[in-house]
């Protein structure tokens, strides 16, 4: 791992940022993730873990899996190991690339969906696009994240 790498998943940062699950930041360090893909996913992490925890104080009968919330904003732009290119532009090839990585490596199909699906409104319903099929966002000219 280098140190840039090993920073982005350690240091705590201002504001603090909690550390990604473990099974994730293995994941980065194995795959030398780049460290400012590294530091995206502890901040969306940790958004997440805010919003989680919200929802769990204000809402306590909600069903959701928090785990699987957790590990989806931990890891929803992994495939971008694989598509280095749209770390500064648009793009949503790092989507499928980074479900199939994440399948690649053991992960459930659970916890998988989110690196496919995370750019989508109807991710309940999403499926392999054909191809040449144009997404809402692309259609809206959206900068994808
Ligand atoms: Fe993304």
């Amino acid at each position: 791992m280098t140190p840039a790498l090993q920073r982005a998943l350690t240091l705590p940062g201002d504001p603090v940022l909690r550390p990604l699950p473990r099974q994730v930041a293995v994941l980065l360090a194995e795959l030398y993730a780049p460290p400012r893909l590294a530091a995206h996913l502890r901040a969306v992490h940790d958004v997440a873990h805010q919003l989680v925890d919200w929802a769990e104080r204000h809402y306590p009968q909600l069903d959701f899996d928090r785990h699987a919330v957790l590990f989806g904003a931990a890891s929803h732009d992994i495939g971008k190991i694989l598509r280095p290119e749209e770390l500064s532009r648009p793009g949503s090839a790092h989507e499928m690339a980074g479900h199939d990585l994440l399948i690649a490596r053991g992960v459930t199909e659970g916890l998988a969906r989110f690196a496919r699906s995370h750019a989508s409104w109807n991710a309940r319903h999403q499926h392999r696009r054909p191809a040449g099929e144009p997404r809402r966002q692309d259609l809206e000219g959206q900068a994808r994240h």
